[in-house]
């Protein structure tokens, strides 16, 4: 299915909401409220095993498509404290900031240009400001950057700053990698990290944290070049998320208006997803110029420029940012499903293969009957040389079937009494919940066949 076959939706219309996938998530180890015996840490998680082993994946199928199946790409893994120096030169120090306004009745803080669309915390609940009882401030600027301190000692030369994204790390390292490998314009350099910022509005699960990775390339061009190329990059991570399966009329690129654009970019296009409360920001593409090699090159003393043969020029920078983080809760919302089964509710998370954290699950039909048990074992430590397969003996079978359901596995293998005779074992698919009998010495070769082949949602 394209993007264009498949209108997009005015509003949300289905049955995941927040609450459910984070409730979901922490019962079946995706995510944790972080620090969960001491009350929390606003807007802090930890991912479970399940989490990782999905985070891991979106983090995979990027990098595969960013570096791996590309000639034009180079990998960077930069520090998360940088010198000072750098956030001064890109800007952050200075300009890093949302205005907020403080109500001195509720004591609630609140973006100034959000006004309209937050709530005060008088109750009936209105916008800030227009409840008799509001005392607003005039707004102050906050600012996101996360300050510490290198060293011993606590002063003014020692404050450092926690990276608030990964971009700039790729910028200061221009002149080292143009020189050690070999790369020429058109280029990227991609990198996955942590990135911090002090959001003042944190919130709605995974959406916005305060500590949280992403996932960003800066794709060097010749100046002239540039916008056909930001056009290329809008397409092209667009069709990443349809490609893993988000639905076509969930997601939707809007460009920024001139007013939306940051003070280094000439062009914006966000890659929106329709979440259950709306219209949201997954990942933005950027026209940033020459902007941030220039306000390197000024601040360092270090020329940042390419030099070729017959030429030498400050290239132009198209950047798709995207964050693991709210990826991982876009598949997450756009899998989850509830529906009636046989007159009993089931819960399934309905992800791409490849999005899935575990690929099968065996299952011996009885799991104290070594007729059954030891075949089921062979096949599970076959399959795990290849991919995140599970085990599982316990419980009664529509259980356990239930139980994978919930998270998200496309695959159940059952071992019953036929398997012994035959050589057979039952094949079941999550999201049509039709069954067929496959030969056992062929599982490991049809399940790779079927992590590779399209699948589409739905
Ligand atoms: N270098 C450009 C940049 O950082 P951004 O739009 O601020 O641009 C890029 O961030 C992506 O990082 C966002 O689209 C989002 O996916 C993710 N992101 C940003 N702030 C986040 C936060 N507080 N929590 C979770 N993800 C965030």
């Amino acid at each position: 299915m394209s993007a264009a076959d498949d209108a997009q939706l005015e509003s949300y219309e289905g049955v995941a909401t927040i609450e459910k996938v984070a409730a979901l998530a922490r019962r079946r180890g995706f995510v944790y409220p972080s620090s969960d015996i001491y009350g929390g840490l606003g807007s802090s998680f930890d991912y479970g095993h399940y989490g990782v082993l999905l985070k891991q994946n979106v983090k995979d199928e990027w990098q595969r498509s960013m570096i791996q199946e590309r000639e034009d790409m180079v990998a960077l893994d930069s520090a998360v404290i940088l010198n000072p120096a750098v956030w001064a030169a890109s800007g952050h120090v200075e300009g890093f900031s949302d205005p907020m306004v403080d109500c001195r009745t509720c004591k609630l803080r609140f973006r100034a240009d959000q006004l309209e669309q937050s709530q005060c915390g008088q109750k009936p609940s209105v916008a800030p400001g227009e409840a008799k009882q509001c005392d607003l401030t005039e707004p102050r600027e906050f600012h996101l950057m996360f300050e510490t301190q290198i060293g011993a000692v606590r002063d003014d030369a020692s404050r450092a700053y926690l990276r608030p994204e990964t971009a700039q790390g790729i910028f200061v390292n221009f002149k080292n990698i143009t020189s050690s490998l070999r790369v020429k314009p058109p280029f990227g350099v991609a990198q996955i990290g942590k990135s911090f910022r002090n959001e003042i509005t944190p919130g709605n699960f995974l959406f916005r944290l305060r500590e949280f990775e992403q996932m960003e390339m800066e794709f060097f061009v010749p100046a002239d070049e540039a916008v056909q190329w930001f056009e290329y990059w809008v397409e092209a991570r667009h069709r990443w998320y349809l490609d893993l399966g988000l639905r076509a009329s969930h997601l939707r690129v809007r460009a920024h208006q001139a007013s939306e654009l940051s003070h280094y970019s000439s062009a914006t296009s966000d890659l929106e997803y329709l979440f259950p409360i709306g219209w949201l920001e997954l990942e933005g593409i950027a026209n940033r110029g020459d902007y941030d090699l220039r306000a390197h090159a000024a601040a360092s003393g270090t020329k940042l420029e390419w030099v070729g043969h017959e030429e030498r020029y400050v290239p132009h920078v198209i950047e798709p940012a995207a964050g693991v983080d709210r990826a991982s809760l876009a598949f997450l919302v756009d899998a989850y499903d509830e529906e009636v089964v046989a007159d009993r509710p089931r819960t399934v998370l309905r992800l791409h293969p490849r999005i899935a954290p575990v690929k099968a699950a065996v299952l011996p039909l009885v799991g104290n009957d070594s007729a059954l048990v030891e075949p089921a074992r062979r096949l599970y430590e076959e399959l795990r040389r290849t991919m995140p397969v599970e085990y599982d003996a316990s419980a009664a079978i529509g259980k356990r079937y239930r139980r994978q359901d919930e998270i998200g596995t496309p695959w159940a293998l059952t071992v019953d009494q036929q398997t012994p005779e035959d050589g057979t074992v039952t094949l079941r698919d999550r999201d049509s919940l039709e069954q067929e009998r496959v030969p056992v010495d062929g599982v490991p070769a049809l399940l790779r066949d079927r992590l590779d082949a399209r699948w589409d949602p739905r």
